[in-house]
């Protein structure tokens, strides 16, 4: 494993991408900054992180077998490597919040970005990235936000945990084949947060809903069912969870 540890960056994602565009980098190369001055998270947010306190990596999927409208078997492989290291690491009480946040109880504990940079003849490379609270104990005006120190006690080797993760996400890759993605999508389904409970749900013109999550798609939409007993699909950009974190 190829690992280029920053002090400072302004985000792992965005060094890796310059990075790729000017070497011929190898895939599964992984950079990590101890201290992230911007981390960006989903929809544009900011990822706030306590400097060397947590992990905040990304690595490279370069030209992935997966077709590029399959995109979403990225999201599940990964959010089922960072779970199940997790497992491995004896964390109690993991799920997945749709599309790939990671969560103990109610709580996130790690957020994952993936960027797709298009090439030509239909390739394209993946910038995986992640951010896993580990050793951080006090999170500030994020009530749900959690930390595997806070969940078990105890303090745990960045730099171990983060090859856990990469390595499990290299063994997936590699398993991975168009025969077996209704597999990993049925992995991930059953490690989904609230999955067959009712939840609170936010659309994008700002209504509030409840509903019961069924399963999410292959094409990553999830499909709640409401209270007119009908199914709905949704991707990402049209709703989300009511808690916040
Ligand atoms: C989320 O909003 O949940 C996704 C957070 C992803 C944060 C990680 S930290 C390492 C990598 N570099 C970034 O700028 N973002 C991701």
């Amino acid at each position: 494993m190829k690992i280029i540890t920053l002090p400072v960056v302004d985000s792992t994602n965005d060094f890796l991408k310059n990075y790729i565009r000017d070497q011929n980098a190898e895939s599964f190369i992984i950079v990590r900054a101890i201290e992230q001055t911007h981390g960006k998270g989903q929809m544009g947010n900011l990822w706030l992180s306590e400097n060397d306190k947590n992990l905040t990596f990304s690595f490279l999927l370069k030209n992935p077998v997966i077709k590029i409208e399959d995109q979403f078997i990225i999201t599940a492989l990964t959010s089922i490597a960072v779970a199940e290291s997790l497992k491995e690491l004896n964390i109690e009480n993991l799920s997945i919040k749709w599309p790939n946040d990671i969560m103990i109880g109610n709580k996130k504990t790690a957020g994952i970005l993936i960027e797709i940079l298009y090439k030509s003849n239909n390739e394209y490379d993946v910038i995986v990235g992640i951010g896993l609270n580990v050793n951080q104990h006090l999170f500030p005006n994020l009530p749900h936000a959690t930390s595997l120190a806070i969940e078990t006690q105890k303090e745990f080797d960045l730099e171990t945990v983060m090859k856990v993760i990469v390595q499990k996400m290299m063994d997936l890759m590699q398993k991975s084949n168009p025969e077996n993605h209704l597999h990993f999508l049925h992995l991930y389904n059953q490690m989904l947060f609230k999955i067959n409970k009712p939840a609170a749900f936010k659309n994008s013109d700002g209504t509030t809903f409840m509903g019961i999550i069924k399963e999410v798609s292959s094409d990553g939409k999830i499909h709640i069912l409401n209270k007119n007993d009908q199914i709905e699909s949704f991707s990402n950009k049209e709703i989300a969870f009511l808690i916040s974190h």
